[in-house]
């Protein structure tokens, strides 16, 4: 694997390799030193057109815990706001002596398109297109789901085969959706969307899933019940549905979570809208899993960046070094 773009192009032994080699690195958070020497030399570039939180200051956190030297950028006043194109501004980064980008960007396909133009010889990772794909948001998410329904250590080798997994919400603008239901179709698992009609995308009924519009019904069959905020960034106004009715039917409240069996989790992730799609008392119990998901997107990223970075050193081991 030269790049990561989307969810779709991992096989279910890569993505429980990535799965496995994330639980090694998430040992090293656990160390009063949590830096490994792994891309010591190495210059990752965080390469942002959107906004981001947690995507951007997770794969800085994971860049800098494998000692890489890290350059920042925002799309946000740099010369893009000039009219300068991705490709130039690619190749501008490059030319500083850059190893791998990653890079989100408000044009599905961006990435793709970094990664085969031949603009850059970088390894590419892609932190979110469009409404396309969020791979280590999938990634993290099926990390956090075997940790809570399979173990932390049982879980090592293993995928979610069998497990139920409930996607509720803005399916339509969801990037995070469609990567879920391609990895977790590929780790085994069933996936149901539940969404008003008019937050379904076209052709939903080529994807790897089932769909309802019944959440009441779906709830009690879940193990894993994954919310989804409603992007009104990326909506025309008109088709905002009220909040009141849309919490009613699509939110999740504890009234609604104690129809879930006992074992199953609810997810988000990120960022909620408490209120909406969630109220405060689900965020916040102990069912939900949303600040482990931010902890495990770490781990994942350290583990997609040793994948791809890591093996192209000729003195790499073929494991993480995990020595003090
Ligand atoms: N989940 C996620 O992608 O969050 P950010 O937009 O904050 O990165």
């Amino acid at each position: 694997m030269r790049h990561l773009i989307s969810a779709a192009d991992l096989t279910r032994d890569d993505a429980v390799l990535i799965l496995d080699t994330a639980e090694e690195m998430a040992r090293v958070a656990d160390r009063p030193i949590k830096k490994l020497p792994t891309l010591r030399g190495r210059t990752v570039v965080n390469l942002f057109f959107e906004d981001s939180t947690r995507t951007r200051i997770s794969f800085e956190a994971a860049e800098k815990r494998l000692s890489a030297d890290v350059i920042n950028f925002s799309a946000k006043g740099s010369s893009v706001s000039k009219g300068e194109s991705l490709k130039d501004t690619a190749q501008t980064l490059e030319a500083m002596g850059v190893d791998a980008v990653v890079i989100r960007h408000g044009a599905s396909g961006a990435p793709y398109t970094l990664a085969n133009s031949g603009w850059i010889d970088a390894a590419v990772i892609n932190a979110g297109d469009g409404t396309h794909q969020h791979p280590t948001q999938a990634l993290l998410d099926a990390f956090s789901m075997r940790r809570r329904l399979v173990g932390k250590d049982a879980g090592i080798g293993q995928d979610l085969t069998g497990r139920r997994v409930t996607i509720v919400g803005d399916i339509l603008h969801s990037r995070v959706a469609r990567s879920n239901v391609d990895l977790l179709h590929t780790l085994g698992a069933e996936v149901t969307l539940v969404a008003p009609p008019t937050l379904v995308p076209v052709g939903v009924g080529n994807w790897p899933c089932e769909v309802s519009y019944d959440l009441d019904r779906v709830l009690p069959k879940s193990d894993a019940v994954m919310m989804l905020r409603v992007q009104r960034e990326r909506m025309n106004a008109a088709f905002f549905p009220t909040e009141r009715e849309y919490s009613r039917r699509y939110g999740l409240d504890a009234e609604r979570m104690a129809k879930m069996p006992e074992h199953a989790v609810v997810m988000h992730p990120g960022p909620m809208v408490r209120g909406m799609e969630i109220t405060a008392e689900v965020a916040d119990s102990p069912r939900c899993t949303v600040v482990e998901q931010v902890a495990n997107g770490v781990s994942i990223r350290m583990a997609v960046l040793y994948l791809l970075l890591g093996g192209q050193e000729p003195a790499a081991a073929s494991h993480p070094r995990t020595e003090e």
